[in-house]
């Protein structure tokens, strides 16, 4: 969380470091705050408690000259999001100054050893207590700006993305990176930093992700210089970014979040695309081709996530161990991470992330790392970490999602996971030449299924209108539906603030019945299938209870109508794709009532999508 700029070179910074805090605002907006190194030499700072427009507000005319500048906006971890919190933070003679993101998980223990030091603090944040141990270092042993920021980071604990800034070297920028993530884009004779190449990519494509414990010493004449923590030099590796301009803009939606529902038959469609033939009758997925054999041979198959993506891989237990017949456990990482599992050499561990930056699922790769797991991941941000700290994996081509609700990226999640249990489950023989054919038809035909039934758009509003001032809510499901029950749940509550339980159908007689009344909506999932009967049972349970009830079937379905309070058709598909149908109206549903709730969709309070603390 947090999204941190940086910028030199021969432009006005202020401009590029609002555009690009604005483009980061998705990871934090508790505030924001900019510093820029002026002309006398001085550094102005400004910082806001509440949003990137709050900040530009406060400045108002105020001067925002300099070549030289750096941003933050902050999802609060140590202190109230307030304007003396906010970044960036400054040393005690006002001579440096930085933005962190990140968590000092030792800085209690160094504040006291710098107050004793005579350091006095105006935050409660552990950023100002890095500020000033770089100061103290750099006044005690008078050393560049960057061996005390070298010194520094070598005494702190926990995670970092910093950008740093002095007086004493104003033709500098100094950033480093652990555990945080921070891009480096080369421009000509100019240098552009940020948590992800969304602020860069419209200035160059030419960027470095800095890997963990580097520091990167940025002139505004000598270019720039990588060297380790360790203090070894390093070779930057610069890579040229795929990301296209238009994909970070809201092209005539009202939210980015409807924009990305209305994505996703482009988004599954660029998720199978070269990876998936039905007239050839193959699937192929190169970033594992090598490790298929592997998988297929596995123990067991531990999928980790966190959110959404928890949602996502509780699918895939479904898929693998239908399709592929290997065991399958799912795992929050956050629990994983602190629960001493038992990881075997022959485990696969498959990490699911749209950031590809989520702490507890870094940190739980690196625990099952440590104990000779191979290590797969199914991640939509490319470069991100996580597609780094893994032996192999796929992206899933969602393209950007700057909404903070998952959509697009968790149905083209879903996928890639239906692909890779189908690669596994053929290489096994574990699915039959028939099931096989029929299933990539099934993934074939979802992007022309998807845009039919987003025309239901209308209706699907409609439907929410009625259900607007809940204050509670039920999604049900059974089978692969219940995770797809669990992520409507999701979905409803982060944008519309309404509290909602996902549920499996049939475990709803054991206690959550006791919530149904006549001012309950219970929203289910009884589209045609294996369960479709038992789900129908449920539903009268729900009825009978005088519960409202909003049903998504199959098209042409008549049961459920005739006992349902409204229906929501999806075409007619086959069970295995359900999962990916049956999400989309529920997106539409939470989008809708959080509308007319005037919440703020895209940012929602209290989050930030891209977690990286625990
Ligand atoms: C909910 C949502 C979160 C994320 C979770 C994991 O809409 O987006 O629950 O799914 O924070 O994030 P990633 O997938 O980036 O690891």
């Amino acid at each position: 969380m947090c999204g941190i700029v940086g910028y030199i070179g021969d432009k006005r910074a202020y401009p590029i470091l609002i555009k690009g805090l604005s483009r980061l605002e998705y990871r934090g907006y508790d505030s924001a705050g900019i510093a820029l190194l002026q002309e006398d030499n001085a550094i102005k700072i400004y910082k806001r408690q509440g949003k990137v427009l709050d900040l530009t507000e406060f400045i108002g005319d105020a001067s925002t000259e300099g070549t030289v500048g750096i941003g933050h906006t902050r999802w609060a971890t140590h202190g109230l999001p307030n304007d003396v919190n906010a970044h960036p933070h400054s040393s005690g003679d006002g001579s440096i100054t930085l933005v962190h993101n990140g968590i000092i998980e030792n800085y209690d223990v160094l504040k006291k050893e710098l107050i004793k030091r005579g350091h006095v603090f105006k935050s409660e944040t552990d950023t100002e207590v890095l500020v000033h141990l770089i100061e103290d270092i750099k006044e005690k042993s008078g050393v560049a700006l960057e061996e005390a920021v070298r010194i520094a980071l070598n005494e702190v604990h926990g995670a970092y993305a910093i950008v740093v800034l002095s007086t004493d070297e104003p033709d500098k920028i100094i950033a480093a990176k652990k555990s945080s993530p921070l891009v480096i884009g080369i421009g000509e004779d100019e240098y552009y930093l940020a948590s992800d190449a969304t602020p860069i990519v419209e200035y160059t494509k030419n960027v470095v992700y800095l890997e963990d414990e580097q520091i990167a010493i940025i002139h505004r004449k000598n270019g720039m210089r990588i060297i380790s923590l360790r203090n070894k030099e390093v070779s930057p590796y610069v890579q040229e970014l795929e990301m296209q301009l238009e994909e970070l803009e809201k092209g005539g939606y009202e939210h980015f979040m409807l924009k990305e529902i209305y994505e996703q038959p482009r988004a599954i469609h660029d998720s199978f695309r070269g990876r998936l033939n039905s007239k050839e009758g193959w699937v192929s997925l190169g970033g594992i081709k090598d490790y298929e054999e592997q998988i297929a041979n596995a123990n067991r198959i531990i999928i980790i996530a966190c959110g959404t993506s928890w949602h996502a891989a509780l699918v895939g237990e479904y898929y693998f161990e239908d399709l592929a017949r290997i065991p399958v456990e799912v795992e929050y990482a956050s629990e994983f991470r602190y629960r001493n599992p038992i990881i075997r050499k022959d485990d696969v561990v498959i990490a699911i992330s749209q950031s590809g930056e989520t702490a507890d699922t870094l940190a739980a790769l690196k625990m099952a790392r440590e104990q000779g797991a191979t290590l797969l991941g199914i991640v939509n941000v490319v470069g991100s970490t996580i597609s780094r700290v893994t032996d192999a994996g796929s992206y899933t081509h969602a393209g950007p999602e700057i909404g903070v609700a998952s959509t697009k990226a968790f149905t083209t999640q879903l996928t890639l996971l239906a692909l890779m249990a189908l690669a596994i489950g053929k290489r096994r023989r574990t699915i039959t030449d028939k099931k096989f054919q029929v299933y990539l038809n099934e993934l074939e035909a979802l992007p022309g299924k998807i845009e039919k039934l987003l025309e239901s758009d209308d209706y699907i509003k409609s439907v929410a209108a009625e259900y607007k001032d809940a204050q509670n809510a039920l999604y049900l499901g059974r089978g692969s539906s219940f995770p797809i029950a669990l992520e409507g749940a999701l979905k409803l509550k982060e944008i519309s603030y309404i509290h909602a339980e996902g549920y499996p159908a049939a475990e709803m007689k054991h206690g959550p019945i006791a919530l149904i009344d006549e001012n309950m909506p219970v929203f289910v999932i009884a589209t045609q299938g294996h369960n479709y009967e038992k789900v129908v049972s449920n539903i009268q349970e729900v009825k009978a209870r005088k519960g409202k009830l909003i049903a998504i079937v199959t098209k042409g379905d008549t049961a459920v109508r005739d006992i349902a309070d409204h229906v929501i058709e999806i075409p007619t598909c086959d069970e295995f794709v359900v999962p990916i149908l049956a999400t989309i109206p529920f997106q539409l549903i939470s989008y809708h009532i959080a509308v007319m709730r005037e919440c703020n969709v895209d940012q929602p309070r209290n989050l930030a999508k891209s977690v990286t603390v625990e």
